[in-house]
């Protein structure tokens, strides 16, 4: 990582910068640096916790986690939460990367930005979604901004860019008319005007995919790049991949549609209430640390490979808790939920026509893992974009920064082998 020092002078000569572009005396864009401090609210949090009780068991033995989050795995995460898991040991680790508030069309916008050592590194900003935030990119931001090579022996790195989504932990809440298209122009706005990036590449996952989408469509002269491991369409059910003609060949893309379709047929009711009545859910979650865990504990263990926590995944429970707490305490849960409200139809069930794409899209990848909630054969993705890179991987699900961290970072640089960008 750039020393500390280096980076606040490296912010100060942006704003700067941005000042005298803006021809203003005041700057239009002030970078701050920002550090995590959330210890304040910690006590009633663990207060809260201590006084919530769980059944001592189960009222329906036998029934498992197919009825919603397991009584048993709610009980052990709840102990672990007051037992071991550690606040300040948690802050002090995301602290050790670079954050930064900016504002933009009077939202708050935090960010993480790590800069590569190569000059010629390629710039990516990467969109996380719900129930995730920016701790979703934590384990592959470092290994991203080191000097590497994609498949063909280009030399690949990363100037990494990872803003928390508007309403998310530190990016305030944007006006209940705000949508996902308004969040790429301002992330847009980010990486060129105020971090000073002539192109950049995207990655975006779940509701992320949404504005990463937006840029890669609608700013096709600078976003020279996307990756994706779920895009803003909703995959076809097994019938109509059946009336476009699309066959599956191997066993993994079959398991991976099926995965997929126990999200669309017994997986989305809490997409339902978030997207209609979202303050139902969220006032009765806001100061309920342990509902907040049943809430999105449960989507992170039901949408990860079985195996999670262990290698490749670091997905494991300290993981969950350290983001629930980060809802929790930043006191983002009803925000984060708004999303949905704000954007019901950013998974959108119709394609483009062919044809209708703008001609000059830059070369878009994509991964998919097995245990993901959402599986869009190739076909389906030419028609949203210039597919040039398909892989499938039989280990990780919807959270893949966290639960196959190393295959997400081998896809990202694959950017590498496709890029016609001008790297800064
Ligand atoms: C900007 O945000 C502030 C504080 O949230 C609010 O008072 C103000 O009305 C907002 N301005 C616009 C133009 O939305
Ligand atoms: C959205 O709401 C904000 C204030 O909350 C307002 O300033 C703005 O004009 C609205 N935008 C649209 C497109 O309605
Ligand atoms: C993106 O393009 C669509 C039309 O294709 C337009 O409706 C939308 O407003 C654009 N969004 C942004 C953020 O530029
Ligand atoms: C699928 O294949 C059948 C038989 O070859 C053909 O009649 C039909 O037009 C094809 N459908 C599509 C959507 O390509
Ligand atoms: C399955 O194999 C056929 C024949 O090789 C090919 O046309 C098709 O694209 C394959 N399906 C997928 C999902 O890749
Ligand atoms: C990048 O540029 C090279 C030639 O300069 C071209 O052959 C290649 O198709 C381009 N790749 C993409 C994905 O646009």
């Amino acid at each position: 990582m750039v020393p500390w020092f280096y980076a606040s002078l490296l912010q100060l000569w942006i704003v700067l910068a941005s000042a005298t572009a803006a021809n203003t005396q005041q700057p239009l864009h002030a970078v701050k640096p920002f550090r995590i401090d959330l210890s304040a609210g910690v006590p009633h949090m663990y207060d809260l916790l201590r006084r919530s009780h769980l059944p001592a068991k189960e009222g329906y033995p036998g029934i498992g986690s197919t009825a919603g989050i397991d009584l048993s795995v709610l009980k052990s995460l709840k102990k672990e939460w007051l037992d071991d898991f550690d606040w300040q040991h948690e802050e002090k680790e995301l602290n050790r990367f670079h954050h930064f508030t900016t504002s933009i069309e009077n939202i708050t916008l935090h960010f993480i930005h790590e800069r590569s050592s190569d000059p010629h590194a390629i710039p990516i900003l990467l969109n996380h979604g719900w129930p995730g935030s920016f701790t979703e990119f934590i384990p592959v931001i470092n290994d991203l901004t080191k000097v590497s090579e994609t498949s063909n022996g280009k030399p690949i790195s990363f100037h990494v860019v990872v803003p928390s989504l508007p309403g998310f932990t530190f990016s305030s809440p944007p006006p209940a008319n705000w949508t996902l298209e308004d969040t790429a122009r301002i992330q847009h706005t980010l990486m060129t005007k105020i971090l000073g990036y002539e192109t950049f590449a995207t990655h975006g996952t779940d509701y992320g995919s949404g504005p990463s989408y937006t840029l890669y469509k609608n700013y096709s002269d600078t976003v020279r790049a996307a990756h994706f491991s779920f895009v803003p369409f909703l995959p076809y059910l097994p019938e109509q991949l059946a009336a476009a003609n699309i066959t599956l060949n191997t066993t993994l893309e079959k398991d991976e549609q099926a995965n997929a379709l126990v999200w669309r047929t017994a997986g989305n009711a809490y997409f339902s209430v978030q997207a209609t009545k979202p303050n139902t859910i969220g006032l009765a979650l806001h100061d309920n640390p342990l509902g907040q865990l049943a809430w999105m504990g449960e989507k992170f263990i039901s949408w990860s490979d079985p195996r999670q926590g262990t290698p490749p995944s670091v997905l494991t429970h300290t993981d969950i808790l350290r983001s629930v707490s980060l809802f929790y305490l930043t006191k983002s849960f009803v925000s984060s939920v708004y999303t949905y409200y704000q954007n019901p139809t950013t998974f959108s069930p119709t394609y483009p026509d062919p044809g209708t794409l703008p001609t000059d899209l830059g070369p878009m990848l994509f991964s998919a893992f097995k245990y993901n909630v959402g599986y869009w054969p190739p076909q389906l993705l030419e028609k949203i974009g210039n597919l040039v890179y398909y892989k499938n991987h039989d280990f990780g699900g919807h959270f893949a920064g966290v639960d196959n961290p190393p295959a997400l970072i081998e896809d990202l640089r694959e950017i590498g082998t496709y890029w016609n960008g001008t790297a800064l």
